[in-house]
């Protein structure tokens, strides 16, 4: 059975962090604090934002800040999925949540050409950052043939609406994509009645 009260805790520590005015480089620190609670145990995350597709590796909406300063995302890997190399232009926190992902980064020339820098592989209870001008190119894999992995993503924006692109790594051509959502639900977060019941 799933409680859903770590996700609810995580978003309202992770909003009064936002409104209390940190400089970017602290409020991804701190962030990423959070982060690492929350991906520290796996019993709270509902079963349909767990599920994945046969056809590619779903992203579910947790939840979005009502200003769209930051939303909380799972990423669902069926055995053997992956993302094309992609950027994303907003601040981004990945925290393992359960399985194995393996995140390969890369630099950009001035030509546009595309160079792998290393690919690092990330366990349940880790979170890896990602920033805008220092680390903003990678591309995502299930390090696992067997089983589906799940990582939770915090992104400095409504990250299913912001306008980036995928590239092809051997030209170095863009694609302009928006990603969205892949179900139109979201938790519910705010029925305390469940909790009362459970107690
Ligand atoms: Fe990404």
């Amino acid at each position: 059975m799933t409680t859903i009260s770590p996700l609810r805790d995580f978003i309202v520590e992770f909003t009064k962090i936002h409104d209390s005015d940190l400089p970017p480089q602290t409020l991804q620190s701190d962030g990423a604090s959070l982060l690492k609670k929350l991906v520290s145990r796996d019993d709270w995350l509902p079963e349909e934002f767990a599920r994945p597709s046969p056809e590619r590796y779903s992203q579910y909406l947790l939840h979005c800040d009502p200003l769209e300063r930051f939303s909380v995302v799972s990423f669902v890997w069926g055995p053997g999925q992956q993302t094309p190399l992609h950027d994303h232009r907003v601040w981004g926190l990945i925290g393992m949540l359960r399985g194995r992902e393996s995140e390969t980064q890369f630099t950009r020339d001035a030509d546009g050409h595309f160079h792998a820098t290393e690919t690092t592989f990330l366990e349940p209870g880790e979170v890896a950052a990602l920033t805008p001008g220092i680390n903003d190119y990678h591309l995502v894999a299930n390090a696992l043939n067997d089983q589906t992995s799940i990582s939770i993503h915090v992104y400095g924006a409504n990250i299913g609406g912001v306008s980036r692109a995928t590239y092809d790594p051997d030209t170095g051509a863009e694609k302009t994509f928006i990603s969205g959502y892949s179900s139109e639900e979201t938790p519910n977060l705010w029925d305390r009645s469940r909790e009362r019941q459970a107690a």
